[in-house]
C-alpha cells in the first residue's frame, strides 16, 4: 500500500508511526501517536524505545482557543530572547501541563491520562475550559504548530499535526525523539527504519509528507 495511506491508517488504529524530519534539519526520527490513542503502554514505549522528550503537538488554532502561547512569548526572562536555534527559526514549545487528576504527573498512567485528555480537548476546543482540566507547569510539553502549518515550518510539530489532519483525526499528536541507547545520539535513519520494520510500524520521511500534504 501507499506509505502515507498506511501511516494514516496506523494513526487511526492507534498505532505509532515514525517520522524522520530531514538530514539538514534536526536529523531526528520521532515516534508519533494520535493523542486520543495513547495508553499507559504507549507512554512506556515512548520512554523505553524512543527515549527523547514526550511532547503533545496541537494545531495552532487549538492552542489559540485554549490561550496557550509560545513559551518564548509567555516567559519574560532574558534567556528567552535571541532565539538562535541551529535548525529552525524558532522553537514550537508552548507550556508544560498535567491533567488535574494526576498525582506526580510523571508515571505512565499519569502521562497517558494527560495526553489522552489533551486529545479529547483538541477534538472539541469549545467544550473544554482548559484551566479547569489542566494545570501548568506539568510533565507533558505542549508544542504549538505554525499558523500556516507546513507552508511555514517543517518540524515534527507540523508534520505530525498534518498527518492527523489528513487522517481526519483531531489535530493533537504525541511525539518523542528516538535516541540511540549506545551512543546517546539521535537514532540513525537506518536504525529507525529497522525498528519500524521489526514492529511493522510505518516509517516516513518528512519530504514525502511535504510532497503529499505540504
Ligand atoms: C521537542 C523537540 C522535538 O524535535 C519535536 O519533534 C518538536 O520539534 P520540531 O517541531 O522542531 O521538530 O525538540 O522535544
Ligand atoms: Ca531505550
Ligand atoms: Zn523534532
Ligand atoms: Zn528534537
Amino acid at each position: 500500500a501507499d506509505p502515507i495511506e498506511r501511516a494514516l491508517e496506523s494513526l487511526r488504529a492507534g498505532e505509532p508511526v515514525l517520522v524522520h524530519d530531514a538530514a539538514d534539519r534536526e536529523g531526528e526520527t520521532d515516534l508519533i501517536y494520535h493523542a486520543d490513542a495513547v495508553t499507559d503502554d504507549a507512554v512506556g514505549r515512548l520512554r523505553n524505545d524512543a527515549g527523547g522528550l514526550i511532547c503533545v503537538a496541537f494545531a495552532h488554532e487549538v492552542a489559540e482557543a485554549f490561550g496557550l502561547p509560545f513559551y518564548t512569548e509567555a516567559v519574560d526572562h532574558p534567556a528567552t530572547a535571541g532565539h538562535d536555534l541551529g535548525y529552525d527559526e524558532r522553537s514550537s514549545f508552548s507550556l508544560t501541563v498535567n491533567h488535574r487528576d494526576t498525582y506526580t504527573g510523571i508515571t505512565d498512567t499519569d502521562r497517558s491520562l494527560t495526553i489522552r485528555s489533551l486529545g479529547d480537548a483538541a477534538a472539541n476546543p469549545g467544550e473544554t475550559t482548559f484551566s479547569e482540566e489542566f494545570r501548568v507547569p506539568g510533565h507533558v510539553h505542549l508544542l504549538k504548530a505554525a499558523p500556516d502549518l507546513l507552508a511555514q515550518r517543517e518540524g515534527h510539530t507540523e508534520l505530525g499535526v498534518a498527518l492527523a489532519d489528513a487522517a481526519d483525526l483531531s489535530p493533537a499528536v504525541v511525539v518523542c525523539e528516538m535516541l540511540d541507547d549506545e551512543t546517546g545520539e539521535a537514532l540513525s535513519p537506518d536504525d529507525a527504519r529497522a525498528y519500524a520494520t521489526r514492529h511493522d510500524f510505518s516509517y516516513l520521511e518528512g519530504r514525502d509528507i511535504l510532497e503529499r500534504l505540504g
